[in-house]
């Protein structure tokens, strides 16, 4: 075999990635330089909603190319978001420049649910582009820096990919609260909390299937020339030392209450920038009121949050669960559209595919 032969053997492979999805508890919100938080953020990572992606590779008749399916079909759209970004994935992965890519992806919730698949989506192609440049250049034997790569390049697609790297819960931005948190991309800190949150709930209750009104890009922009900008950049860093310290104490009642309240300033920040916009729609809040009553008269510790759409997450402790599904089957449900909801947990993080 010529040389030449056998390099060009070691550019083709085919790798495969399931990633889930994330819920933020405290909210990235307002970014700068090429996607650099504002503040930190930390999320628990969930299972059922995931991003399945696979990529056959070979050597390029010149520079990079790819086709691309989503679902056993073409998709425009996400085909012109993954163009760009492996466009910005050559300076971070070169040999790239040789490749062919033969991306097929999939997701295991209804892409019209409402729900953000961006995490999901970035972080099992990120995945999949560092076990390639792995399965060629023998550089990320280590597994810590292994997933600090995924997880720089899952952040360079979508910020909150970059937290959808680890089991359990990642803290992405730079924490005073956390040894070797950065900027540049998500730590796992699944290990330094309560085992009470490593099996949490999440119920997505989906209010609204639609697409949003504004886009978390043009969200995130807004908070540029935003009149309370530094103010909710420092009350996040204040947030994120209260919650560690809530979740490595198990301190349930301290993690409903930031928790909530984190949900109320992101949208609150929507509803005071210029232009302002809401998100929320009657049943979101309708939905919001019912979690808080079914608290009190329970004192089981439900908590709501919700990302930048109307669709609100319901948190609870695995123990829970019994009366909870019946609440969210009697009450909740006919406030979803066509009653419909995800049945999620906090998982394991992402899982390389055979
Ligand atoms: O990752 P992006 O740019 O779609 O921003 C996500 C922002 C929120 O979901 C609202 C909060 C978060 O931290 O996930």
């Amino acid at each position: 075999m010529t040389e030449a032969a056998a390099s060009d053997q070691s550019l083709e492979g085919r790798v495969a990635w399931a990633s889930p999805s994330n819920i933020a508890l405290i909210k990235y919100w307002g970014k700068h330089g090429v996607q650099l938080p504002r503040n930190p953020s930390v999320s628990l990572t969930l299972s059922q909603c995931a991003t399945t992606t696979e990529i056959i590779y070979k050597p390029s008749a010149g520079d990079l190319s790819f086709d691309f399916e989503f679902e056993g079909r073409p998709h425009p759209a996400f085909e012109a978001r993954v163009g760009t970004y492996l466009s910005a994935m050559t300076a971070e992965i070169p040999m790239l420049d040789r490749l062919h890519l033969s991306i097929r992806s999939s997701n295991s919730f209804p892409h019209s649910s409402g729900i953000a698949s961006s995490a999901s989506a970035f972080s099992a192609l990120a995945l999949c582009l560092c076990s390639i440049d792995h399965a060629i250049n023998h550089n990320l034997s280590e597994d810590q820096t292994y997933r600090r790569k995924a997880s720089r390049l899952a952040r360079l697609g979508s910020g909150s990919a970059a937290r959808s790297i680890y089991a359990h819960a990642a803290l992405w931005g730079k924490s005073g609260t956390i040894e070797g948190s950065s900027d540049d991309y998500a730590v796992a800190v699944g290990q330094d909390i309560d085992k009470v949150f490593t099996t949490y709930r999440d119920a997505i209750l989906i209010v609204d299937q639609g697409a949003k009104s504004t886009s978390s890009s043009a969200g995130h922009q807004l908070m540029n020339e935003h009149p309370y900008a530094n103010e909710r950049y420092n009350q996040a860093r204040l947030h994120m030392s209260q919650i560690m310290e809530a979740m490595r104490t198990g301190d349930l009642k301290r993690f409903v209450e930031l928790v909530e309240i984190e949900a109320m300033q992101l949208h609150a920040m929507m509803m005071c920038s210029r232009p302002y916009y809401l998100l929320l729609s009657p049943n979101s809040i309708k939905i919001i009121n019912l979690i808080r009553e079914f608290r009190k008269s329970t004192q089981i510790p439900v908590c709501f949050t919700i990302d930048a759409g109307p669709n609100i997450h319901l948190l609870y402790p695995a123990d829970d669960q019994a009366p909870v599904q019946v609440f969210i089957k009697d009450v909740l449900v006919p406030y979803c559209q066509a009653g419909m909801w995800i049945d999620d947990f906090v998982g394991l993080g992402p899982q390389q595919q055979e």
